[in-house]
């Protein structure tokens, strides 16, 4: 079998595009403008990449985009501070602050003290709480963006059996959340998994996020299943940078049914994904109807 590619490219510009007409609908209908505020403390070479492309996307589907990039000496105090003022501006509807934090800050007393309908991440603990008990929160952009690819391919994923590579607080965990509850048998697959190849072949869907370069063969995927590939690896090969998702993609392709490429498979998805929570977010706060087809 020669696998169908999952262009998370296309299906992402599809997203935005979504975002933006709502967006539009909301200016026009009701004077609201939705506003995402990105917090970028320190100068991380790959978070400064990140931040500048939500910027930019932001502005592209029609939002707001509120950036405030602090020193990297910046006291806890004084982020809370920002983080209070942000909770308290009607005018932001969502708030990220770029991980990771540097060392002196305190990452998860910093999330938790996000207004938890404006965590458009989906890191605050009450959100957390929220998904891993079946109502209503804001689901992490990644696992979300997978969830979309998946429901897109499969229509319905009830019954399937899925194996989630890797326990991250991030995707890990909340993707398994996800797949069960959209009627998956879910295994939650790690480092200490006895017999992990095993495992990985009884799967009718695999998501593979532990960030270690083609560490997945072809030879573990079973014939037909979905393969998406949330790794996104820097490595040298033949004298040249190059980037890999988790899995071995060319021997995987030959045995899955529909794969996700790295990079322009699942990449794209979480920067699309973030502008969809702060539309529901903003939907939410104003006592709007969610976007159809943007949630879990
Ligand atoms: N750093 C890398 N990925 C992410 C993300 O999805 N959200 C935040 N806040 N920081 C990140």
């Amino acid at each position: 079998m020669v696998a169908q590619v999952i262009d998370g490219k296309a299906f992402a510009a599809k997203v935005r595009g979504q975002v933006a007409d709502q967006v539009a609908k909301l200016k026009e209908e009701n004077g609201i403008t939705p506003g995402l505020a990105v917090v970028l403390v320190g100068e991380d070479p790959a978070s400064q990449v990140y931040v500048r492309s939500k910027g930019k996307m932001t502005v592209e589907v029609g939002m707001n985009s509120y950036e405030h990039k602090l020193d990297v000496e910046t006291s806890e105090e004084d982020l809370l501070a920002l983080i209070d003022k942000l909770n308290n501006d009607p005018a932001v509807h969502g708030i990220l602050v770029q991980l990771p934090l540097p060392k002196h800050l305190n990452e998860d007393l910093v999330i938790n003290s996000i207004d938890p309908a404006k965590d458009v991440d989906g890191f605050h603990i009450s959100n957390v709480g929220l998904l891993g008990t079946g109502q209503k929160s804001m689901v992490p952009c990644t696992p979300l963006g997978c969830l979309m690819m998946l429901r897109d391919h499969h229509g319905s994923l009830s019954g399937l059996d899925a194996v989630v590579i890797g326990r991250s607080n991030i995707v890990g965990k909340p993707m398994a959340q996800l797949l069960l509850g959209d009627s998956c048998t879910v295994t939650i697959a790690h480092s200490r998994t006895k017999d992990l190849p095993d495992v990985v072949r009884r799967a009718d869907i695999v998501v593979a996020a532990v960030g270690r370069p083609e560490m997945v063969p072809g030879d573990w995927i079973k014939e037909g299943a979905t393969v998406i590939d949330v790794g996104i690896n820097r490595i040298e090969r033949d004298g040249k940078n190059k980037l890999v998702g988790d899995v071995d993609y060319a021997s995987a392709a030959e045995r899955a049914g529909a794969i996700t490429p790295v990079p322009g498979g699942v990449g794209p998805m979480t920067i699309a994904c973030l502008l969809a929570n702060t539309l529901t977010a903003c939907c939410r706060s104003n006592g709007l109807p969610e976007p159809e087809g943007l949630t879990a």
